[in-house]
């Protein structure tokens, strides 16, 4: 049996690497030898040892009957969503780690891989190596998952990592630019996209049904000032970027920020480019995934999984427990949080009358001029009017609870 490539950038190149690397295993795991026959990309790659393996068309790899998957590392939407229909409708599986097309596309997809008797699998659009999305269609099937919560961008992490060590934002970005971590173009990290389009992936599968990106409240890091991170610090916090699924009767409430993390909490130690999500069951109670959330490797290593899972049911399809009925986005009444906030020094009065007595104010070292509180819970929605009514807010960030 065969396999080809489908873009042959980062992952792509690890995909080859893995299969190159661990033949003996994924061999004997399958019976057989899995030749890698084919790439298909734009660019020429004269000294990769798969460098004749390179093709135009899709249409050439399609014409070999004996490729039986294929690994769609393209990233984007076009072409990467035609021709991953294009060859699901022929019953060949496709496995990818494109997020954007999973969190866009998924379920129609799915659709379609069970209508040809294919599979499509997509366990490195989520965490890069780390085996999270695979359990919500197994072992996690019979549990009432109620919360999902994690560190899904390993880039912003990373660079909240050395904010936190006392880096400015430009400076961060630099530092992850140069590490190979954030794109030329970091806007998808640093604005919660990529994040967004994850926790819209684990929400789906977590309650089997379609959360819209839409449908997920997403703010980025770009507006953190040194002055959060001094309050953080002075007050025995950390902040992530944290992506957030809450679901209750069959309603998904989704949101991506940065949070300010207790120390004391499991997510605090999630440092550099690591991952790490913790999913909450009514039986099971809190189970923690963690691992590489970027890199070629790890990445390559979790489509490669896929690819033998595939290979293995080939002419099935392999059950995952996403739905394309879309989920009830859940009322932001419903979704509560307490909230730092950052006012002016004008605005105590009116903070204390707008968010109630129980508000606990914080302090920072050599940061002057303006009072930061804590508001007791609240729901998203009275926290945008309650915020509405203030003139001169400095900042604020959702707390995470301990
Ligand atoms: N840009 C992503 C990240 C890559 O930094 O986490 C892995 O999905």
């Amino acid at each position: 049996m065969k396999a080809a490539i489908m873009g042959y950038g980062i992952v792509g190149g690890g995909i080859a690497k893995v299969l190159t690397e661990n033949k003996s295993k994924v061999k004997q795991i399958l019976g057989e030898e899995c030749e890698l026959g084919y790439i298909l990309d734009l660019r020429d790659f004269p000294e990769d040892p798969y460098g004749d393996r390179v093709v135009r068309s899709l249409d050439e790899i399609l014409a070999d009957k004996e490729v039986r998957v294929i690994c769609e590392t393209m990233g984007g939407l076009k072409p990467a969503y035609e021709y991953t229909k294009r060859i699901l409708q022929q019953g060949i599986s496709v496995c990818t780690s494109n997020k954007e097309l999973v969190a866009a596309h998924g379920a129609e997809l799915l659709t379609i891989a069970k209508d040809h008797n294919c599979s499509y699998l997509f366990e490195a659009s989520v965490g890069g190596g780390i085996p999270l999305l695979r359990p919500f269609s197994t072992t996690l099937m019979h549990e009432r998952i109620d919360r999902v919560t994690g560190v899904l961008n390993g880039t912003t992490n990373y660079m909240l990592s050395c904010m936190q060590k006392g880096d400015t934002f430009d400076m961060a970005l630099t530092r992850a630019q140069q590490k190979g971590y954030a794109e030329k173009d970091p806007t998808a990290d640093i604005e919660g996209h990529d994040a967004c389009r994850k926790i819209a992936i684990l929400g789906s599968l977590a309650g089997g049904a379609r959360v819209n990106t839409d449908d997920v409240q997403t703010e980025g890091i770009t507006k953190l000032t040194e002055q959060d991170f001094e309050y953080a610090r002075c007050n025995d916090y950390t902040i992530k970027l944290v992506a957030e699924a809450k679901l209750e009767g069959g309603a998904v409430g989704a949101v991506v920020a940065p949070f300010l993390v207790p120390m004391s909490h499991a997510l605090a130690s999630v440092n550099g480019v690591f991952n790490a999500c913790i999913v909450h069951g009514n039986m099971l109670g809190d189970v923690m995934f963690y691992g590489q959330g970027a890199g070629r490797d790890a990445t390559a290593s979790a489509v490669v999984s896929d690819m033998i899972d595939a290979l293995l049911h080939d002419g099935e399809h392999v059950f995952v427990n996403l739905s394309a009925v879309p989920a009830l986005r859940m009322d932001d009444l419903q979704m509560t949080h307490r909230f730092f906030v950052r006012v002016d020094e004008s605005e105590k009065a009116k903070a204390v009358k707008t968010f109630g007595e129980d508000i606990s104010f914080v302090e920072a070292r050599g940061v002057f001029g303006e009072w930061a509180f804590i508001t007791a819970p609240m729901s998203e929605a009275d926290f945008a009017a309650a915020l509405k009514s203030l003139d001169e807010v400095r900042g604020y960030l959702r707390v995470l609870e301990a």
